[in-house]
């Protein structure tokens, strides 16, 4: 029988990718978290065979014997930037495959220096979430032909977990991706755009404003493809997020002491629209290729919930033997007609549209 760890599996990404891998049969699950209670009581809302199991991630035994037996072990636990590829290193070891609903480059990385020998069996897949995950994933949809322009938009107003914060305050840097950059003939432009504030943009609600951000992500995109200018936006319903990020990051300090700021400014967001969350691409064609516009829509009330959606898609292409060995991000490594369509037919998406 196959076995599927969810570790992190009572948080508000793993819940869901719990519900989803039940509900797609796609093996026994053994769910876990530090809190027994808690992982207890997910197992039991569970349709199918779920094991709750007490297990700490920073415990080696303990994470261990949790992956000994699994085919493949599904991480929705963080801060993923002290994650990194602690729990990736355990499953590969025990022989299982592995998929992380979060996890950066950096944590590719770190996995891929002194890669452990059985990664040239077993497959690693990060950042299987929203964003990063669909944010690089879908985009390459609408790369059809040599492109003159490719935009992207994603954001919205959701409610942000203490451990998500950290996530927020800790991506910082270039290793994550640079402000204000654009992607032009082939390098990263420093400084080549402006926010966009009170704008309206489709499948946003409202006015918003929009922050540009060339992610890691978005940048190893914009090389993949034969595009001449790529920008790429992060959106807020208000400026409240940019701003607590701003200031936790000009006060400096430890990152735990502006946690409260970011879950507040979160909050602010959602009372303004109230939760929803889209994904916004559009290109423009180059010249002479002889084809239209573009635009790829994707919206959900709930991007957390969402990832744990994006997570189970993956465990099943991993499972279905679809994915190659070896450590790369979802976006690199999953078809993404097959996760476009897939995510069309679920109750969390409420308009997938490619025009
Ligand atoms: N790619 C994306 O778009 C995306 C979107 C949202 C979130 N994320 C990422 O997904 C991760 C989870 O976020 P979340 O909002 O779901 O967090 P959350 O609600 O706080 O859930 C985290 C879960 O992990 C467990 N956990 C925490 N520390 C652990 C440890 N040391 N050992 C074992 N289990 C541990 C927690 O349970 P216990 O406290 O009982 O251990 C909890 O069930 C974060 O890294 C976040 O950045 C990615």
């Amino acid at each position: 029988m196959t076995v599927i760890g969810v570790l992190g599996g009572a948080g508000t990404v793993g819940r869901v990718a719990v519900d989803r891998l039940a509900r797609y049969g796609l093996g026994e699950l053994r769910v876990g978290g530090r809190d027994l209670d808690r992982v207890t009581a997910v197992c039991r809302a569970t349709q199918g065979a779920a094991a709750p199991v007490r297990v700490n991630l920073r415990d080696p035994r303990l994470l261990r014997d949790f992956c000994a037996g699994c085919q493949v072990v599904v991480n929705c636990a963080g801060p993923s930037y002290q994650v990194l590829d602690t729990v990736a290193r355990a499953a590969v070891a025990a022989g299982a495959d592995y998929v992380d609903a979060a996890g950066d480059l950096s944590a590719v990385e770190a996995l891929e220096s002194a890669a452990p020998p059985e990664l040239g069996e077993r497959a690693a897949v990060f950042s299987a979430g929203l964003m990063p995950g669909l944010s690089g994933l879908l985009p390459r949809l609408l790369a059809t032909g040599p492109l003159a322009r490719l935009d992207g938009y994603v954001g919205g107003a959701a409610r942000i977990s203490e451990l998500s914060a950290v996530d927020a305050l800790l991506t910082r840097g270039l290793r994550f991706g640079t402000a204000l950059a654009a992607w032009r003939d082939g390098r990263v432009v420093p400084g080549a755009l402006a926010p966009l504030h009170d704008v309206t943009l489709p499948g946003f609600r409202g006015r918003v404003h929009a922050w540009p951000f060339l992610s890691a992500e978005f940048a190893r995109l914009a090389a993949e493809l034969d595009v001449t200018e790529v920008r790429n936006y992060t959106v807020y319903v208000t400026d409240a997020i940019p701003h607590a990020l701003a200031a936790a990051w000009a006060d400096g300090g430890p990152v735990e002491d502006h946690v409260p700021a970011v879950v507040a400014a979160a909050e602010a967001d959602l009372a303004a629209t109230g939760p929803y969350y889209t994904l916004l691409f559009q290109t423009v064609p180059a010249p002479g290729a002889g084809t239209a516009p573009r635009r790829l829509l994707l919206r959900t009330p709930d991007s957390y919930a969402l990832s744990g959606v994006v997570a189970a898609i993956a465990t099943g292409e991993v499972l279905g033997g679809r994915v190659k060995p070896g450590a790369r991000s979802a976006a690199e490594c999953l078809d993404p007609a097959g996760v476009f369509a897939r995510l069309s037919g679920d109750p969390l998406v409420t308009q997938a549209e490619i025009l």
